[in-house]
């Protein structure tokens, strides 16, 4: 009899690890490696955020805190949702986690039994299924195509949903394509829900401030007011404000379902960082100055690199509306060789190679669900970015 638990069967390790191994490998093998693999902004935490923090420590905050998060942190996000999205929320309907990934966590624990399905559009980001499985539910998926820019149409919503669907969870702008729904998309999805008052909406807001062009985020509670009563709002301060190791991540949503995930919490992690809760504050009501400038360079980036794939023969992209990703195919290249001999049977077998020829690591679209594609993150300097999509135009023009 394994000592292991048996719910552990029924996760997956997770597919990217193997990628970043070979690179890591690769790199102390002495090798000239460019990751585009990681999912964070590659600058510092604004600095009157960190301030916030150092003056929390100095001030002696470092003690447990109430255990879904301090108060002055509540009212703060209270005053983001009605700032930014137009909702209101008391503090009694706010939980404070660590991390946006806890939060959703948390959320599917308090919330699932066994049989219960949880709708994912794929591709998704790599926690979402095996959080669910974790939590004890079924995920069912809906294929967002490259047809279809990677959004779900409502017809595909309403097919997927069953009698046994708790959840829809929705995430825009998404990780890992980057596609973001306007208002009317947005508003033709929670039209289908408004027709199942048994699900509810998780919605995963991570990349909210993270927008280009003039795409305007918009999110389901606010595009349909009805269905606030059923709608979690999941939001964090990791990517905009570039403060992934602090591990602050929020929600709002209904008292009882708030209530139940603090139950969770209490039990495992207790109270998110104190010192980082306060460096929150800070970061939710303080200056937003340097978002316009950042996303500036982000937008600047995402055409550099979108420009450089689509000139490649075999590979399409799509222009993302938000996030820091972009999410090719290379549908034209399946079935080449490379020089070597070695076939791109699949979109692993292509960031295989591509990460030995080139030194160029990537993820391959299989991790996300939908293939065959793979993600590139530019969040990484202009030159990093130049210099890998030059490798990669070789890499594929060399395949025969
Ligand atoms: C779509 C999405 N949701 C949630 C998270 C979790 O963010 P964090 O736990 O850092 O707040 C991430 C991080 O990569 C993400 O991409």
């Amino acid at each position: 009899m394994s000592f292991l638990s048996k719910t552990l069967d029924r996760v997956k390790p997770s597919p990217t690890i193997a990628v970043s191994n070979l690179a890591m490998e690769l790199k102390a093998q002495g090798r000239d490696i460019i990751s585009l693999g990681a999912g964070e902004p590659d600058f510092d935490t604004p600095a009157h955020i960190s301030a916030a923090g150092i003056r929390a420590i100095e001030a002696g905050k470092t003690r447990y805190t109430a255990v879904d998060g301090i108060a002055e942190l509540k009212q703060a996000i209270c005053a983001k949702f009605k700032r930014d999205n137009g909702l209101d929320y008391a503090p009694n309907q706010v939980s404070v986690g660590t991390g946006g990934k806890q939060v959703l966590y948390n959320a599917l624990m308090a919330t699932l039994n066994p049989g219960d399905e949880v709708v994912i559009p794929a591709p998704y980001w790599v926690s979402y299924p095996d959080m669910v499985l974790l939590a004890g539910g079924t995920p069912v998926f809906i294929e967002a195509t490259l047809d279809n820019a990677f959004k779900i149409t409502p017809e595909q919503l309403e097919a997927a949903i069953s009698p046994a669907t708790k959840w829809f969870l929705f995430n825009s702008p998404s990780n890992p394509t980057g596609a973001g729904y306007g208002w009317d998309e947005l508003k033709a999805l929670t039209d289908v829900l408004m027709r199942h008052p048994h699900v509810w909406v998780l919605t995963d807001d991570m990349y909210e401030h993270l927008a280009y062009d003039d795409f305007a985020f918009c999110t389901p509670a606010q595009v349909e007011p009805a269905l606030y009563d059923r709608t979690l709002t999941v939001n964090g301060v990791s990517k905009a404000y570039a403060m992934t190791g602090w591990r602050i991540g929020y929600a709002a949503g209904p008292k009882p379902l708030i209530d139940a995930m603090r139950k969770v919490q209490s039990q495992s992690t207790s109270n998110p960082c104190t010192i980082s809760q306060w460096a929150a504050v800070e970061a939710l009501n303080g200056t937003h100055d340097f978002i316009a400038p950042n996303n500036a360079m982000f937008a600047r980036r995402r055409d550099l690199v979108v420009k450089a794939l689509n000139a490649i023969e075999g590979v399409t992209c799509p222009v993302p509306e938000g996030a820091f990703y972009v999410y090719p195919s290379i549908a034209g290249l399946i079935g080449k060789r490379t020089p070597a001999g070695t076939v791109i049977a699949d979109d692993e077998t292509f960031a295989r190679a591509l990460l030995e020829d080139t030194g160029v690591a990537v993820v391959f679209g299989a991790a996300f669900g939908l293939s065959p594609n793979f993600r590139i993150s530019y969040a990484t300097s202009d030159a990093a970015l130049a210099e890998a999509c030059a490798r990669i135009q070789r890499f594929c023009a060399a395949l025969v």
